[in-house]
């Protein structure tokens, strides 16, 4: 038996050079896309290295139409009446963003059960870059509420070596705690006060904010707040929690993170991405805590294409769900459009024609 050594062939030849250009393209294609491919490992994997990191008690949430706030109510969830229920406030406190139509859609939900809603706004971003004033400028169109609102402008400024965006945005709801505070302090002595916390896309509902009146639920509470994406077209999950009501003590803080284990379920919308023209997407899009997404691929921010995801309920980066399950990554990956626009806020169904883009069927954006 010969073992023959045979020296390249033509033919291997021919295998050889496309198969080296195959893998130079692949290679090309890699480093091309190394953010998006890093991504994509990381979100197809997450169900497997990371949990959802919310509180974990959910208390069922009672409510119909025309329901009595009463010591039923409280009861139903396991809670007794408030003792000194008619003299309790209420402050809403928003970081204002660029969203005026959510802005104007939560005061008016709240309206009937809030006392002061706390406005902080700065000229620039948490990454120090210029913005616009947006409450500021457009002040005219909140005046309802004028006697209820506190606002703060806060100067920006680029950031100063060694300081993040995180920085940025702690030093803002220390602000924020410190305007809570200066006003709760000239309340009469004893006043029970609650503070809702979240951020103005995340809206408490009225009937919500009610109940947690009338009843003694402890010192705080969060809130699962049905999780939206574009509009109230696309409903994600519930998985929305970082929204929270506290009882004001001096140790209370602002805050946009986990405070308790409390969590009820149900309590109002968080529509995440709900912009009414397309260059706020973009801006958005730049943002700094996505910035890692675009990962340098500006077809992302392409008008047309901003457009078509949005029509779709698909993901703007062109990115996996951020899902803690293979069950929702799935299941988010392939929404279908609702066709309800039942128990939403009410502001937002008295002006349908107005807020068209929020609603089911309005998914073309101004451009
Ligand atoms: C914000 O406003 C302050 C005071 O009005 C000004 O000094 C500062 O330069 C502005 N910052 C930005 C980033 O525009």
């Amino acid at each position: 038996m010969a073992i023959s050594f045979r020296r390249p062939s033509l033919r291997s030849k021919f295998v050889f050079i496309p198969v080296l250009l195959f893998t130079l393209g692949f290679l090309h294609f890699i480093i091309q896309n190394q953010y998006q491919i890093k991504n994509t490992l990381s979100y197809a994997t997450r169900p497997l290295w990371d949990a959802a990191n919310g509180p974990k008690q959910i208390i069922p949430h009672y409510y119909a139409e025309g329901m009595n706030m009463d010591s039923h109510a409280c009861q139903l969830h396991g809670w007794k009446e408030r003792d000194g229920k008619d003299g309790i406030k209420v402050m809403d406190a928003v970081l204002m963003s660029s969203e005026l139509d959510l802005l104007e859609i939560r005061m008016n939900e709240l309206d009937s059960v809030v006392d002061h809603f706390f406005i902080i706004e700065s000229n620039a971003t948490f990454t120090g870059l210029s913005k616009e004033t947006y409450f500021a400028k457009d002040r005219g169109r909140f005046s309802k509420f004028e006697k209820k609102i506190v606002y703060n402008f806060l100067p920006g400024y680029p950031l100063r070596s060694g300081e993040s965006a995180w920085d940025v945005e702690a030093a803002t709801r220390n602000a924020m705690t410190a305007l809570l505070r200066t006003h709760i302090r000239t309340l009469p002595q004893n006043t029970q006060t609650l503070v809702l916390m979240s951020d103005i896309d995340e809206i408490p509902a009225r009937h919500t904010v009610e109940l947690l009146k009338t009843c003694d639920f402890g010192s705080s509470i969060h809130l699962q707040l049905r999780n939206f994406l574009y509009s109230f077209e696309w409903q994600l999950d519930m998985s929305s929690w970082r929204a929270s009501v506290h009882l004001w003590r001096d140790n209370v803080y602002y805050r946009h993170s986990k405070s308790g284990d409390l969590l009820l379920a149900d309590s109002g919308w968080h529509c995440s991405y709900c912009f009414r023209t397309i260059p706020e997407y973009i801006v958005k899009m730049k943002g700094f805590s996505h910035s890692d997404r675009i990962g340098g691929n500006m077809k992302l921010l392409d008008t047309q294409r901003i457009q078509e995801t949005i029509c779709r309920g698909k993901d703007i980066f062109g990115m996996l769900p951020e899902a803690y399950s293979y069950l929702d990554l799935l299941s988010q990956m392939s929404l279908e459009p609702l066709t309800s626009a039942v128990g939403l806020p009410r502001f937002l169904i008295d002006n349908a024609e107005r807020f068209r883009f929020l609603l089911p069927g309005g998914c073309r954006r101004e451009d």
